[in-house]
């Protein structure tokens, strides 16, 4: 039998793909765009970045389609009210930012006219167009995305692991680990 208070196997999967993914993704930008790198170095680090990226996009979608069909198992109610509300804004927050941050980077790619190889090769045309304007907007609002989810992601992964090591209260394992164990 299962219950209803943990995640299904495939909200656990989405959500440690996406975890595995979006820290490459952090972590790629991060270094790609530092100064004396070596030059085959970042163009392999973009590549993977820009590719993959939109992978993430893909997976945001099918994600938020699957939340609608499965809405979240409930708090445990030794959860405060404010914790609660917290956690809401917070995966409300990480939602918006796994959307925003690929679409402003394919329209920064994009606008500037440079290639993103997996969608070119599938032949999928550039759903914006040319300009440097458009570009350069879409580069600081995908810049202060960027940073405003690290914020986020860090204050996930410390209220997940104030529940693993701290309370431990079982709320970590409503998502770990990635296939739900049988029976829960
Ligand atoms: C979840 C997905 C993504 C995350 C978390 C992410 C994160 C980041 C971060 C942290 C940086 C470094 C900040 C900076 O200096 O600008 C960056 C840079 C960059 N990202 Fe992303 N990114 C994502 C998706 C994408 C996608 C889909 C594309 C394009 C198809 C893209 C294109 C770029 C480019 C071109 C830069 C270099 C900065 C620039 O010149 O615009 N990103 N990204």
């Amino acid at each position: 039998m299962h219950d209803t208070l943990t995640y299904r196997t495939p909200a656990r999967l989405l959500h440690w793909i996406m975890a595995v993914l979006v820290l490459a993704m952090i972590a790629a930008g991060l270094v790609m765009v530092r100064e004396g790198l070596d030059r085959s170095v970042q163009n392999a680090l973009f590549i993977f970045h820009k590719n993959v990226g939109i992978l993430v996009l893909g997976l945001a979608v099918v994600r938020l389609l699957y939340r609608r069909r499965h809405p979240a198992p409930p708090l445990p109610a030794h959860v405060p009210d404010w914790q609660a509300r917290a956690a809401h804004f917070s995966h409300l927050a990480l939602y918006g930012l796994m959307i925003a941050l690929p679409v402003a980077g394919y329209i920064r790619v994009k606008a500037g006219g440079f290639p993103i190889e997996a969608l070119d090769a599938l032949g999928v045309p550039a759903l914006v167009p040319r300009s440097e304007a458009l570009a350069e907007l879409a580069k600081q609002v995908h810049y202060i995305a960027g940073l405003v989810l690290c914020a986020v992601v860090g204050a996930h992964i410390l209220a997940g692991f104030h529940h693993l090591v701290v309370r431990r209260d079982g709320v970590f394992s409503r998502i770990w680990p990635p296939v739900r164990p049988h029976g829960r």
